[in-house]
């Protein structure tokens, strides 16, 4: 049954935070791999995929309710149409973060789709940033001195990842790859703005109120499944008219799919018993994880000194940002 924690779950913050690496990690990977994995037949629909996800995810929340009701068919019942059915506002509210996550897993495709991993989630680790900036705005969060100090190694980290090499080539060649690569930075970057934003918001109301965060999540899922399908047939409704949605899934896409449903899972969890903030220190590690990667296995990424230096210094700002939340805890240096 749902006892409430009497000691903070500090143990279940830190496994949770684990867990999301790992997830992240082979998210990144696998969604990569299955976009530029060269197959007979046409590749899957990422905006499918993205309804897929979601579609997974309520099941599972719909599940862990269940679970946490001791199996009793009574008592989901009770639940799902008290908490969610008779409270179409609750959900509606729900609505706002959902489209913006909706649009943000369809961007996040067109990252991966023009940019390899290593260099994509480097960049996106300007959603620390923004994460920072909304928690300030909206949950009146305060930041101090070594917090705003690692807030500036972080952008001249990503800077320096994001040095243009050497490209080899033929003029025509870099050209395109750096147009593409223009269009994978610019999508990162909206979803930086839309992942701290929607981030902070769920946070909010999962703080402010008493539902449980598998309810909330339903909520979040059920407009996010509505928002997905609009995106699936506005974008490509042709295609799934003259096949079907599952157009080109085979056992990678499913993998993909799975672990972005999870993902929504673990997030949920560590937003629950930590914060967004803590839940950005994830990503780092997630990294060094995907660079070793990547360089191993994928050959699709060939790092140059100035990726290591800015990897290092993404790195020593995230070190640098958790020392500032304890030194702040410890009251020493003023807040800003
Ligand atoms: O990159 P970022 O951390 O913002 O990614 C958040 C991801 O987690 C999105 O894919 C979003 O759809 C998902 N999510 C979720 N359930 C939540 C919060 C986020 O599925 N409660």
């Amino acid at each position: 049954s749902p006892s409430p924690a009497v000691t903070p779950p500090t143990k279940l913050k830190y496994i949770s935070l684990g867990v999301l690496v790992l997830q992240n990690t082979s998210l990144v990977l696998t969604m990569r791999y299955s976009r530029t994995l060269k197959e007979d037949g046409p590749r899957y629909l990422a905006s499918s995929a993205v309804v897929s996800a979601e579609m997974l995810k309520i099941v599972a929340c719909i599940f862990l309710i269940f679970r946490d009701h001791t199996f009793s068919w009574r008592a989901l019942n009770h639940v799902l149409r008290e908490e969610i059915v008779n409270k179409p506002k609750e959900t509606l509210k729900l609505a706002i973060p959902s489209g913006i996550y909706t649009f943000q897993n369809n961007l996040l495709y067109v990252a991966l789709s023009n940019l390899d991993a290593a260099t994509y989630q480097v960049t996106y680790q300007l959603k620390i940033l923004t994460t920072a900036l909304f928690s300030m705005s909206m949950l009146g969060k305060r930041l101090g001195i070594y917090q705003w100090l690692s807030l500036l190694v972080l952008m001249a980290g990503i800077a320096l990842v994001q040095w243009p090499a050497e490209a080899p080539g033929t003029p025509e060649q870099t050209e395109a790859s750096s147009s593409s690569q223009l269009v994978g930075v610019l999508a990162v970057l909206a979803a930086c703005c839309s992942s701290g934003f929607a981030g902070v918001y769920f946070e909010k109301i999962l703080k402010e109120t008493t539902q449980s965060v598998w309810v909330r999540n339903i909520q979040l899922g059920l407009s996010g499944l509505i928002f997905g399908l609009v995106v699936m047939f506005v974008h490509d409704g042709e295609a799934v008219r003259e096949s079907s949605m599952f157009r080109g899934y085979n056992r990678l896409t499913w993998t993909v799919v799975l672990l972005q449903a999870f993902g929504g899972l673990v997030i949920a969890t560590v937003i629950k018993y930590a914060d967004n903030i803590l839940k950005s220190f994830a990503a780092p590690f997630s990294i060094i994880l995907s660079c070793i990667i990547s360089y191993l296995w994928l050959a699709d990424f060939d790092p140059t000194s100035l990726f290591f230096l800015g990897t290092v210094l993404v790195i020593a700002a995230t070190v640098l940002y958790g020392y500032g939340e304890r030194a702040k805890a410890a009251g020493s240096p003023q807040s800003v």
